[in-house]
């Protein structure tokens, strides 16, 4: 058989097999939305406590699926990480890895009832002592939450904002919505206040402008803006900088770093530029096909990355003043979304396997107090944790 005519055939689905992936996604889709219904019944459901009081969310083995007509697509497969208090958590990792679904996750705007997460818990911290599990949490109360007490700045700033409103009235609105005891004074006095915090000389002549009078850099600094409004203990910035040209760039970071130490409220930066996150973040996880294959403080990923997928991505890095004929580029490409393999999922493109790595995909290992990576080559030097779980979506139906 031909090179290509094997590749048709490996994403190749009969007219039987779509019918049962049909059907079975209806039924799936069905059990889980209704018990998504039971459990905004019962608090006892959805309150949970932290591990540790002093982070302000913990991703505990989630994991988030997409029911498709081609497959379930495992987008977020057994992830756990923390964001502790007032630190920015970089979330880095080529695009399609998985980035924008956890963040979604978390604020739970998943497009539903096809993408579901199916397993784990993601605890976010109340601060009197309880926690919510987003993942079971009643829309009411996410409600509560979202921009009030997590907010997201996304890509494009454009289509953030509403075209036909004036770009204070956008600002009021989030605080009217969250603090329906402000006075319309008090409210255009904070729209203001906030305006010049995120940098914005002209915040009067600002206040009256439509979005599309303002440049890219300008309207990004209103969604900061906007996601500051009501003091969030959580700020996700979601590629906050990819869609500005790069003098902007190093503005819009420079503003989140320094308002970052004003605010006291984490940040969980997702970006595919690691320039980005050298710049920004205390903590680093390092995303791949969905799983997190590595994690540290910055200085452990940037110094002593050990993953060989980190460290091919650090020599695929340009350094200015280091000539070098071509960039260092990693052979191959991500696996197929809907059918994983069940051993490493780096393994068919990486240089430096070892015999173990045949086997099941590896474990969390941990090689320093803050540094962990799943990766059989550390197995016999550092301390072997847990493996990530998946979830057979047979067994929802059961
Ligand atoms: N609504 C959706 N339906 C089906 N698959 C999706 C959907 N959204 C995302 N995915 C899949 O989930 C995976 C992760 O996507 P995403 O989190 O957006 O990647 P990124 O790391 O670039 O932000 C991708 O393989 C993507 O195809
Ligand atoms: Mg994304």
């Amino acid at each position: 058989m031909s090179e290509k005519s094997k590749k048709k055939r490996s994403s190749y689905i009969s007219a039987g097999e779509s019918r049962r992936i049909v059907h079975f996604n209806r039924k799936v889709m069905r059990k889980l939305e209704k018990e998504r219904a039971d459990a905004n019944k019962d608090e006892k459901l959805y309150i949970t406590q932290m591990k540790n009081p002093d982070n302000v969310v913990e991703f505990d083995n989630v994991c988030t699926y997409f029911f498709t007509d081609v497959g379930t697509v495992k987008a977020v497969d057994g992830i756990s990480f923390e964001i502790p208090r007032c630190s920015t958590v970089g979330v880095v990792g080529e695009s399609g890895c998985g980035k924008s679904v956890t963040s979604l996750s978390l604020m739970q705007l998943l497009q539903r009832p096809s993408g579901q997460t199916v397993g784990g818990e993601i605890r976010f911290n109340l601060g009197d002592g309880r926690a919510y599990n987003i993942v079971n949490t009643p829309t009411a109360k996410m409600r509560e939450i979202r921009g009030n007490r997590v907010s997201m700045i996304f890509q494009e700033p454009m289509t953030s904002l509403n075209p036909v409103f004036r770009i204070g009235d956008q600002v009021n609105e989030v605080l009217e919505l969250h603090h329906p005891e402000m006075t319309k004074d008090q409210i255009r006095e904070r729209t203001l206040e906030m305006l010049e915090m995120v940098g914005i000389a002209n915040k009067e002549g600002v206040y009256k402008m439509y979005p599309h009078e303002l440049s890219g850099g300008m309207r990004q600094r209103v969604m900061i803006a906007i996601a500051l409004a009501c003091s969030p203990e959580l700020i996700i910035a979601d590629e906050p900088t990819t869609a500005l040209d790069v003098t902007i760039q190093a503005q819009i970071l420079d503003l989140l770093r320094e308002l970052k130490d004003k605010i006291n409220s984490s940040i969980m930066l997702i970006t595919h530029d690691l320039g980005v996150v050298a710049n920004m973040a205390d903590y680093v996880v390092v995303m791949y096909a969905g799983r997190i294959i590595e994690r540290g403080t910055a200085e452990d990923i940037f110094h002593h990355p050990a993953h060989p997928y980190t460290i091919g991505l650090m020599k695929s890095k340009p350094v200015v003043g280091k000539k070098v004929e071509s960039l260092y580029n990693i052979e191959g490409s991500v696996p197929n979304p809907v059918n994983m393999p069940n051993y490493c999922y780096f393994k068919d493109r990486c240089e430096q396997c070892v015999d173990k790595c045949a086997g099941a995909y590896p474990p969390v290992i941990r090689i320093s107090d803050t540094h962990y990576v799943s990766c059989y080559r550390y197995y016999d030097t550092g301390e072997v944790g847990e493996y990530p779980r998946s979830v057979d979506v047979e067994e929802l139906l059961r």
